[in-house]
């Protein structure tokens, strides 16, 4: 897996606590920046289960929740056109609009050994974990003629200890952000079935 150093420990200006955009500008950044639908599909189902994940987990108000939508909805949002730029440029860009750091921050932890920044807030270390499991179990979904109808925790952990299957996603990884959050990989595969089946 190549590296994408940000070589840097602070994200955003405290000042600008609070500051959210709009899911409809969310939308409009990503309709502008990622043409290839499955991408933006793979960031909507992140920002369903980060939202989910902050209300049923956390017990997170309205506006908590949709900062972890956001940082969802965009933390892949500069991949496709600046692929060896990948997540500069979005984090920058989320700078320059003055959002909030907190969501800043989290896009920039979702690959601790891409990015070198460790997940440190529940909300970072749930990216990393929801980022993994998320494409992996859609992945597994993928290959059933029924997709996520009947898709069951134990085939997506079979698929999981299966390494030909979805080999570019590192378990390594994925054990290392699963060790990190207060789930099992079973609890979290549940989660996300649930939370992304109906992601379109
Ligand atoms: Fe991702």
């Amino acid at each position: 897996m190549s590296t994408h150093l940000l070589n840097r420990t602070h994200f955003g200006d405290p000042k600008n606590a609070g500051n959210l955009m709009t899911l409809e500008e969310a939308h409009a950044l990503l309709n502008e920046w990622v043409p290839n639908e499955k991408l933006r599909l793979h960031m909507k189902q992140v920002a369903a289960n980060m939202k989910a994940w902050a209300i049923e987990k956390e017990g997170a108000d309205e506006t908590t929740a949709l900062k972890w939508e956001l940082a969802g909805l965009l933390h892949d949002a500069d991949w496709e056109k600046y692929p060896n730029d990948h997540c500069r440029i979005i984090i920058e860009e989320l700078e320059r609009r003055n959002i909030d750091p907190d969501i800043i921050r989290c896009i920039a932890s979702h690959g601790p050994k891409v990015f070198g920044v460790e997940p440190v807030s529940n909300m970072d270390k749930m990216i990393f974990a929801i980022d993994e499991l998320s494409g992996f179990t859609h992945a597994a979904a993928l290959i059933r003629p029924t997709l996520y109808e009947g898709l069951e925790v134990k085939s997506v952990l079979k698929r999981l200890k299966t390494p030909s299957f979805a080999a570019q996603v590192s378990r390594e990884d994925i054990a290392d952000a699963v060790a990190r959050i207060d789930a099992t990989v079973e609890e979290l595969i549940a989660f996300i079935i649930e939370h992304q089946r109906e992601v379109k």
